[in-house]
């Protein structure tokens, strides 16, 4: 038995990093997990492999920052696999800007995937998880919550005000059994990282150097360790954790 058994979960941006880890890792757990990403080709490849492994998943196309899309991907999730227990929030991008370069333009393509996409997914999860008995959210926000990047302007102001909308989602739904709570990411090494690191001419022993000056345990996370905590806090083993931030980041946060 696993620890999602009987359970059904949706992710945003599961095609890549954090979200691909989450999607396995909830598997594994004996989820049925729905999954959507812009990256369609990558998305089918992902969902491919876990169903010729005997996952029971599903890949939705979508751009989950277009609240009609989101709301269509949670609604089919719970239509074809009959209920809804989990929502996993991850979908994510990056702008480098500060607020005098940052255009409307900008602001609204961030805003959109880093912020709304959240809450027009869980805008369409929480009635469904209310037909279910209850349910949990987890938000992926980051170290950036509290703390500040540096030329990303957008992405700063997203993620705080993700642990915003998980206290707000928490206060608000969990006298009705659904609980609101995020993980907040340090470094941690995904294809992102991977391609930045390319386009910059950089090595990734340089990358794994400044990921050790900044952290306690002196290395990068991996996606499987972020999908660990995020199983935890998706999971009954969190059943009295709402409306809390949880940091994944080795340390960062507290040096
Ligand atoms: N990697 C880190 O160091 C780190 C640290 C803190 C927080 N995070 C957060 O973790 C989440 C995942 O990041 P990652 O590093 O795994 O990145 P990634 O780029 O590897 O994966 C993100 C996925 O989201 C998808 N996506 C982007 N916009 C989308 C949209 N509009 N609709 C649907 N899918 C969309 C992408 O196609 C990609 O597959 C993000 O919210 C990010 O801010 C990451």
């Amino acid at each position: 038995m696993g620890r999602l058994s009987g359970k059904v979960a949706v992710v945003t941006g599961g095609a890549s990093g954090i979200g691909e880890a989450t999607v396995r890792r909830f598997v594994a757990e004996g989820a049925r997990v729905a999954f959507a990403d812009r990256d369609a080709e990558r998305g089918r490849s992902v969902a491919a492999e876990i169903a010729a492994a005997g996952g029971d998943v599903r890949f939705t196309a979508a751009d989950v920052g277009d609240e009609a899309a989101a709301l269509a991907f949670v609604a089919e999730a719970e239509a074809a696999f009959g209920r809804l227990d989990i929502l996993v929030n991850n979908a994510g991008i990056r702008l480098y800007q500060t607020v005098v370069d940052a255009s409307a333009e900008s602001w609204d393509t961030l805003l959109n995937v880093n912020l709304k996409s959240y809450a027009y997914c869980a805008k369409g999860a929480i009635p469904a998880m209310r037909r279910a008995g209850g349910g949990s959210i987890v938000n992926v926000a980051s170290v950036r919550s509290v703390t500040a990047g540096g030329n990303t302007i957008q992405y700063d102001t997203a993620k705080a005000a993700i642990a915003g909308l998980t206290r707000g989602l928490a206060i608000d739904h969990s006298p009705e059994g659904i609980r609101a709570n995020a993980v907040c990411p340090g470094p941690i090494f995904t294809p992102f990282h991977a391609r930045r690191i390319a386009a910059a001419g950089r090595s990734v022993e340089s990358y794994n150097e400044d990921a050790a000056g900044r952290t306690m345990l002196r290395r990068p996370g991996t996606a499987d360790e972020v999908a660990s905590c995020i199983l935890f806090l998706a999971s009954d083993d969190a059943s009295y954790v709402t409306g809390s931030l949880l940091f994944v980041d080795g340390g960062m946060t507290a040096m």
